[in-house]
């Protein structure tokens, strides 16, 4: 073995750079928190070919002195901290004082830059690695940084870099993070010397309409809790403008964008009950805290932060947001509770709603009871008054108190099941009902492994399911309100979700998930011709269910025109 040496401080920058600058992206990056940190109110990124060829960000932030330049583009030398105490209650984007010269380290790095009371500018070059004597140049206050020919000194390194639009969209990445993070300044990106992006001063609404569209911010909810030390602002899409991809998911703590498990968790739970499967939710999201209860000192690039206090901030990160998109802020344009006369209560009681109704079916069997209601009581209507009328097979027309409600039975009745089901797992396991005639269906070798191996998991589901050959399933339980339904396509989309995810997964995290698309399987069909009596006890079942103001996909259930509303369609008493 070769002796021990210490190794020459390019070699060492070089090492160090591995982990900061990954591609032009992280080049990027880097020099924007630096604009930031200098206090910069207008920022112009510049890139070509994707930043290989060239990442440059323009400031008009506070500059540079003449004598630091060579120090800026040297290893541990930092204008932001200068104590450990420093370190703990770090403002700044940047503290480490490394990710210049490790840039300089594997590419060419030019800094040009003027303070605000200099009489003009000073320019540096250094080329892999130390920097050459400062000379005058021409320049408005602030600074400009060229990174060219990344990694041309490290062929290794360069043949991990993508196609120049691949590296491009990177970039994009994180310049929409940070212009998200401030709508205060502008900002604008140019990519071989075409304009891409340009972005005046803003609010964040506009902001967040320019980067992520219309679509996100027309229903989004804004986001503003404080408690303990900790606040939360922002925008937190509504469940309709969920995405099928996590694409538009951007939390900021104290203005770090940051990717932390815990706070994605919070965000997935918050949303989890109003969204259906795999839409992901979209939000902009700002967490502000003592830095001193954070520590973003983790990893070099500074993506991940570690909560002194975790389980404080899940909680409350959690609970902001629930509150926000309540559904009486989320859902419906009329509040249930603004509707419903105090006696609703013991009325619905009466009705035995709180008894599990069996299948989409049994509404038949109850139907008759709301009418005895309505007899005995008249002047008590409830909230979702009485159904008049079927239109088209879709929605059902009822009369309440306040005027016309309309609601969409094939949405309804989808959450009622859904929160049926979740209400019978969460007291151990879904009710079954034996099948006269199982349902065969013909299933991959694995899908019958499956089926096998999770008997316990699919029995607490309501499922009894037993291979019928090699490659056949047959289903000979169900779950008591989906009986009726189509019970192979519910099987084999209960055996998807445990072959995707297994079946702890499946319990837990993503218990809401499976139910919704269970719930899926059982629903009223659109076209399906519906009594009076029918109709009048679906609307009772979502009296008596929780959240029943909106589907599992996030779409309102029902709707309230009240009389004023009408008067004003027909200009009435104008
Ligand atoms: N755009 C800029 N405007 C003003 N000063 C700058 C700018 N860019 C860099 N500097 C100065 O150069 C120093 C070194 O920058 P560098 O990014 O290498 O380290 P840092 O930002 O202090 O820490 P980190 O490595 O965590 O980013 C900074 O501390 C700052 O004083
Ligand atoms: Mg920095």
């Amino acid at each position: 073995m070769s002796s021990i040496r210490v190794l020459p401080e390019l070699l060492i920058s070089q090492i160090a750079a591995g982990e900061v600058v990954e591609r032009p992206a992280s080049v990027l990056k880097e020099l924007i928190e630096n604009a930031l940190d200098a206090g910069a109110r207008d920022i112009g990124v510049v890139l070509d070919e994707g930043g290989v060829r060239r990442v440059q960000v323009e400031d008009d932030g506070a500059g540079i002195a003449r004598e630091d330049l060579a120090l800026a583009l040297a290893r541990h030398a930092t204008s932001k901290i200068a104590s450990l105490e420093d370190l703990e209650a770090v403002a700044s984007l940047g503290f480490r004082g490394e990710a210049l010269a490790s840039i300089a380290a594997v590419a060419r790095v030019e800094l040009t830059s003027r303070e605000r009371a200099a009489p003009h500018a000073y320019n540096v070059r250094a080329e892999g690695g130390g920097a050459e004597r400062p000379a005058p140049a021409a320049r408005a206050p602030g600074t400009t940084v060229t990174v060219s020919d990344l990694y041309f000194n490290t062929p290794a390194r360069r043949k991990f870099l993508r196609t120049a639009a691949t590296e491009f969209g990177h970039c994009e990445d994180v310049f929409r993070r940070a212009a998200l993070a401030r709508p205060e300044l502008a900002w604008s990106l140019r990519h071989n010397s075409r304009v891409s992006v340009r972005l005046k001063p803003q609010p964040l609404a506009e902001r967040a309409a320019a980067l992520l569209g219309r679509e996100f911010t027309d229903s989004a909810l804004a986001v503003e809790a404080q408690a303990g030390g900790l606040r939360l602002t922002g925008l937190a899409g509504s469940p309709q403008a969920a995405r099928s991809r996590a694409d538009a998911q951007y939390f900021y703590v104290n203005g770090r964008f940051v990717r932390d498990r815990l706070l994605a968790h919070a965000a997935r739970e918050a949303w989890a009950e109003l969204l259906h499967g795999e839409r992901q939710p979209a939000y902009v999201l700002f967490l502000e805290l003592d830095p001193r209860a954070v520590d973003v000192n983790v990893h070099p690039a500074k993506t991940e932060v570690r909560f002194r206090e975790a389980r404080a901030v899940h909680q409350f990160v959690l609970h902001a947001l629930k509150r926000a998109l309540s559904p009486s802020a989320a859902a419906a344009p009329v509040a249930y509770a603004a509707l419903a006369p105090a006696s609703a209560a013991p009325a619905q009681a009466a009705l035995g709603i709180e008894q599990p109704l069996a299948a989409y079916q049994s509404f038949v069997a109850d139907a008759a009871r709301p009418a005895q209601l309505a007899a005995a009581a008249p002047q008590e209507t409830p909230p979702l008054g009485y159904a008049l009328a079927q239109l088209h097979g879709v929605y059902i027309l009822a009369q309440n108190a306040a005027g016309l409600v309309l609601v969409d039975m094939h949405a309804a009745h989808e959450r009622i099941v859904f929160e049926r089901l979740r209400r019978s797992l969460e007291a151990g396991s879904v009710q079954r009902q034996a099948l006269l005639v199982p349902s065969v269906f013909r299933a991959e070798a694995l899908e019958v492994a499956i089926a096998e191996e999770n008997g316990p998991t699919l029995e607490q589901l309501g499922l009894e399911i037993s291979a019928a050959g090699p490659t056949e399933l047959a289903v000979r339980a169900a779950p008591a309100a989906l009986a009726a339904g189509d019970v192979a396509a519910l099987a084999r989309s209960v055996l998807a979700e445990l072959r995707e995810f297994g079946a702890a997964q499946a319990l837990a995290a993503r218990r809401d998930e499976l139910l919704a698309g269970m719930a899926c399987h059982a629903a009223v069909r659109a076209n399906r011709a519906l009594s009076l009596p029918e109709m009048n006890a679906l609307l009772r079942e979502m009296e008596a269910t929780e959240r029943s103001g909106s589907c599992n996909h996030g779409r309102p259930t029902w709707y309230q025109l009240t009389l004023s509303d009408l008067d004003k369609l027909f200009l009435r008493g104008r």
